[in-house]
């Protein structure tokens, strides 16, 4: 069997339904920024348990938009440096500075020892990663410290749909937090991002931002530097049926992850990452550990030529201040956890209707390769 690292899946009914939306959208011509949208942006702040959501065209412009409706033009902004470049470069784009932090190598997030050490007058957000779609039990620590410090905390929470931290939904911990519909996503829209915030002068900002800075739609008038961040119809069609799946699909990736945890014991040279048992994670990544020594690119290699099983990429290989754009501000820094981290980890395959079968040939070829 022919294992792939990721699956995106669609039934027959949501085809049909997704369809027929479309089609409503093309016969009316009401293309963007119309029902479908306002639909997806209600049930989705539903599943993030906040009082609004607006929806954009990608998790990266509503990390900008946030930024952006915030102020923080010239502050400094705390962002792990174990985090896809999307967050960094949102803070440089929104004209606010980057300062990357290290991570702590239990919970894949902030070390709060670390990142308080890094906080300054400068500073003047932190953006929290839930990798993988962990969330770190050190938030009610980490939102606590945000509150007294007068510091905002910012969610890129792109992996962490339906991720819950003591029964709190990811999303909902920080002043607003950013959503990416992007295709390998929990939940895809095709492309997109959603913010969710319980602050509507954030839902105000965010509406003017996303269309072109315009201080009211019907006006031609712009009193902030917007861009085109709006998300169409057709994209809201994909997500909004997409979404009503999020229970039945974190349900189905906790029960192939629960199978990884118990086969992962017997296996020589691996180990699961261990996440908290407050934390009811997505898995929207499978994340192990491999042991010292032990050659990542090999073992994949050995994987899918020899086994046909596909991994995914990490999350992730390097780390962004060794990214080419980013290295040459951070050199005098180390971030020895976040680059073993990067080194050392895998991502199993996991998705929607993957069998006992195939998880049993994922395990059986580590176990073959790991000997
Ligand atoms: C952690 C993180 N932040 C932001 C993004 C950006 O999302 P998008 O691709 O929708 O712009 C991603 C996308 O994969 C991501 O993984």
């Amino acid at each position: 069997m022919k294992i792939p690292s990721a699956k995106i899946v669609f039934n027959e009914q949501d085809k049909k339904e997704i369809l027929k939306t479309i089609e409503e959208s093309l016969t009316t011509g009401q293309l963007t920024l119309g029902k479908n949208g306002t639909a997806f942006e209600e049930e989705f702040r539903k599943t993030t348990q906040t009082q609004f959501a607006v929806a954009v065209n990608s998790g990266t412009s509503s990390l900008e938009i946030i930024l952006r409706a915030l102020n923080l033009q010239g502050k400094e902004v705390l962002v792990p440096t174990n985090t896809f470049f999307a967050t960094a470069a949102a803070v440089w784009h929104a004209g606010a500075v980057a300062k990357f932090v290290d991570m702590n190598s239990n919970s894949l997030s902030f070390d709060m020892d670390i990142l308080t050490r890094n906080v300054s007058k400068k500073t003047g957000a932190v953006i929290i990663v839930h990798i993988g779609g962990i969330v770190t039990p050190d938030m009610p620590e980490l939102v606590n410290f945000c509150n007294e410090s007068g510091i905002y905390l910012i969610e890129d929470a792109a992996h962490a749909h339906g991720s819950t931290l003591n029964g709190k939904a990811a999303g909902g911990f920080g002043v607003a937090s950013s959503f990416s519909f992007y295709p390998t996503k929990v939940i895809t829209a095709g492309e997109g991002g959603m913010i969710a915030t319980n602050d509507p002068r954030i839902v105000e900002e965010a509406k003017k931002y996303r269309d072109q800075g315009k201080a009211s739609f019907l006006e031609n008038k712009h009193d902030r530097l917007g861009y085109n961040w709006r998300m169409s119809e057709l994209h809201a069609a994909v997500g909004k049926v997409h979404l009503r799946h999020l229970s039945e699909f974190v349900e189905e990736r906790r029960k192939i992850a629960k199978k990884y945890d118990e086969g992962l014991k017997r296996i020589k040279g691996i180990k699961s990452l261990p996440v908290d048992s407050g934390c009811r994670s997505n898995y929207y990544k499978y994340i192990a550990i491999l042991e010292k020594g032990i050659d990542r690119a090999q073992l994949k290699k050995a994987l899918r030529e020899k086994h046909n099983v596909s991994l995914s990429g990490e999350v992730y290989e390097l780390p962004c201040h060794l990214q080419p754009i980013f290295q040459n501000g951070y050199k005098k820094e180390t971030f020895p956890n976040a680059e073993e981290f990067c080194r050392r980890h895998i991502c199993l395959p996991v998705y929607q209707g993957m069998t006992d079968a195939e998880v049993g040939q994922v395990l059986l070829s580590l176990e073959t390769e790991l000997k």
